[in-house]
């Protein structure tokens, strides 16, 4: 008991637990974004993802409860990383940030976490925490917006960094680092955190250029063409066609 309280006090001990939880957190945003992407498939694909996922019944909210308890043990510990760190270091606005390998990414982490958890209580509350007729009607009257499309490509592209050099991280915490596999491995990551970060972007994008993106009738275009034949009677068309 006592050597388990000193691990998680130890710099390596909370480093570990921020690589499991975000690990574990990784896999819900993989599983996240296969169901995301049957959107592309069309919107009758999209909302019977949706159906199936709800008929999982009672394990949505035992799966919620441990996506929250993830997400509190990520930030808490990664904040109590934050501030430590600051106390290490109290001048640091002395000492170069870029050198010893320090990327873009690496520096901001604290910061784009924030903005991640900024996102995902408004994502919530957009689509969680709401009432809507289907899914693809959610995604497409929310994400159609220009501010609302324009504030999501912005926090996936911070997200992108987090997770990217999350990734990274990761696999130096879990002890895979080698020098003769560290560049691939780091490149591997970027890889990964880029593609994930690209296939979510690509939802609102679609919803802000492309009217037919999960549109009821597929084609905003065709739309008035197939109500239009619809009432027609077949007769009358072969009447008006031979007039
Ligand atoms: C364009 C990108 C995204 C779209 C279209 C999207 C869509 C959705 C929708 C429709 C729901 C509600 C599901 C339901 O209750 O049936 C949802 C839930 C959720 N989303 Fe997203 N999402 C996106 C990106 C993200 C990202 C990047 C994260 C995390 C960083 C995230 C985290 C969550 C969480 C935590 C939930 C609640 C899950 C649950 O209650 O089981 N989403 N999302």
């Amino acid at each position: 008991m006592h050597s388990m309280t000193s691990t998680l006090k130890s710099s390596i001990g909370k480093k570990s637990i921020m690589a499991g939880s975000g690990l574990l957190l990784s896999l819900f945003l993989l599983t996240h974004l296969a169901g995301n992407a049957t959107s592309f498939l069309g919107r009758e694909a999209f909302n019977s993802y949706a159906t199936r996922l709800h008929s999982l019944g009672l394990l949505i909210p035992v799966f919620e409860a441990g996506l929250l308890a993830l997400f509190i043990v990520h930030v808490a510990f990664g904040l109590n990383l934050f501030f430590e760190n600051l106390e290490a270091r109290p001048c640091r606005y002395e000492i170069d940030a870029s050198a010893g390998g320090r990327t873009l990414a690496s520096r901001t982490m604290p910061y784009t976490g924030l903005l991640v958890l900024v996102f995902i209580v408004h994502h919530l509350a957009r689509f969680h925490f709401t009432e809507a007729a289907t899914i693809s009607d959610l995604v497409r009257d929310n994400l159609s917006l220009p501010v609302t499309a324009g504030y999501y490509i912005f926090s996936l592209l911070v997200l992108t960094l987090h997770i990217s050099h999350g990734f990274w991280s990761m696999t130096q915490t879990l002890g895979l680092s080698h020098p003769k596999y560290d560049l691939l491995l780091n490149r591997l990551a970027l890889a990964l955190g880029i593609t994930i970060g690209v296939v979510f972007m690509l939802i609102p994008i679609l919803a802000f250029f492309r009217p037919d993106f999960l549109h009821p009738h597929g084609s905003s275009i065709q739309a008035p063409l197939e109500v239009g034949i619809s009432f027609i009677e077949p007769d009358k068309l072969v009447n008006s066609a031979l007039r």
